[in-house]
């Protein structure tokens, strides 16, 4: 089936589903606020967490011990293999029983003093997170009146024993390192779940995501975003019409983290940037980046290339 005619059945599975359709005042007014041009140490640090974020998706990576480097086939992270990186847990990949088969690690960054959580978007397609007629959006409780996708909601708690303990192991052997989530996809919006609980349980933590979908309601999306700049950043990455971040669609009642930097100009495959090309856009509602390039015709190549192909180790994500 088309990704199309997917989402309109499952639009029409929401409205008969419970939830009331939340038309909040960002939908009816967004509250459009943007700036071109980032510093390029800003960018320099999107590409090294684009690198840590294309190093959650190689097999080199799952599953093999304490301590071991992190690399990359495909010539994917060669950013991080330059840091010396060591893992501290990795999780997911060939042999994992998970409902959600979400992939990645925990790791730590000797030469940046960091400890890094990185998620790999899902084994299963995008399609089926995004438009699975039978999904439901549940309660989150750290805040009121938030929910999120129930299947992001699972992938985030059937890591987040293990990513938890390896945070905290870490913090233990290195307190003054800096705690950085990032991800892509699914990844992306699982890391965006992990970062609101890591700040909940006082640490600070800055978030690096890569063609994230929207996570949960307005309510959550104003939460993630007032945890900032007390508790870290959010720098949350889009590139021209990336598809993914447009979904689940706001009049069902999602809204996104703010702020948005959106990889602008060029076409689907380019990969080539510069600080002045990324366009911020503020407001958990904005219309000014992404979400104003429209979501069909379905552009796959939007949602791989990011700086470079952020999950060539994998090889073509299946949209
Ligand atoms: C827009 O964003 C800038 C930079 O964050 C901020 O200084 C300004 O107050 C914002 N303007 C509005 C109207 O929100
Ligand atoms: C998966 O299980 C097989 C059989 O036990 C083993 O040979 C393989 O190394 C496992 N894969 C990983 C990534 O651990
Ligand atoms: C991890 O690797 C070990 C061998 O090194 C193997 O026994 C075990 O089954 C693997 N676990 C998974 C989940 O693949
Ligand atoms: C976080 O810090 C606040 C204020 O210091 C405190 O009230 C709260 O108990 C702390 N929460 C956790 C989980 O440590
Ligand atoms: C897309 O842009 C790149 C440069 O960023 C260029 O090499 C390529 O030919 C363009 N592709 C199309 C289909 O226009
Ligand atoms: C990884 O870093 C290299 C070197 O800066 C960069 O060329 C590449 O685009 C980065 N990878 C991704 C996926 O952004």
């Amino acid at each position: 089936m088309q990704l199309q005619a997917v989402l309109v059945l499952g639009a029409l599975v929401f409205q008969t589903n419970a939830l009331p359709l939340q038309l909040t005042r960002d939908v009816l007014q967004p509250r459009d606020n943007t700036t071109n041009g980032i510093t390029e140490a800003l960018l320099d640090n999107f590409k090294l967490f684009a690198n840590f974020t294309a190093a959650s998706y190689c097999p080199s990576n799952e599953n093999s011990t304490v301590g071991s480097l992190v690399s990359c086939a495909e010539s994917a992270c060669p950013l991080v293999e330059a840091d010396i990186v060591t893992s501290v847990v990795e999780f997911g990949g060939e042999n994992d029983t998970t409902v959600s088969d979400i992939k990645g690690y925990v790791a730590l960054d000797p030469v940046r003093s960091l400890i890094v959580v990185a998620f790999a978007g899902s084994g299963n397609t995008i399609r089926n997170y995004l438009t699975d007629v039978t999904f439901v959006e549940i309660p989150y409780t750290d805040c009121n009146a938030c929910w999120v996708h129930s299947g992001f909601a699972t992938g985030w708690s059937e890591r987040r024993s293990i990513v938890l303990a390896a945070v905290s192991t870490a913090l233990l052997a290195y307190p003054s390192y800096s705690i950085v989530v990032t991800g892509h996809s699914i990844g992306a919006a699982v890391g965006t779940l992990a970062a609101a609980e890591l700040r909940s349980l006082n640490h600070s933590v800055d978030t690096y995501t890569y063609g994230s979908p929207r996570v949960g309601n307005e309510a959550f999306a104003d939460f993630v975003t007032s945890q900032t700049p007390a508790q870290g950043s959010n720098f949350r990455m889009t590139h021209v019409n990336d598809p993914v971040p447009q979904l689940p669609p706001t009049w069902i009642g999602y809204q996104h983290t703010s702020p948005e930097y959106w990889l602008s100009g060029g076409n689907a495959t380019t990969e080539l940037y510069g600080a002045e090309d990324v366009v911020v856009c503020e407001g958990v509602g904005n219309e000014g980046c992404n979400a104003g390039t429209g979501l069909v015709p379905i552009d796959g190549d939007a949602h791989t290339h990011y700086l470079g192909l952020i999950a060539a180790c994998q090889g073509p994500v299946s949209l």
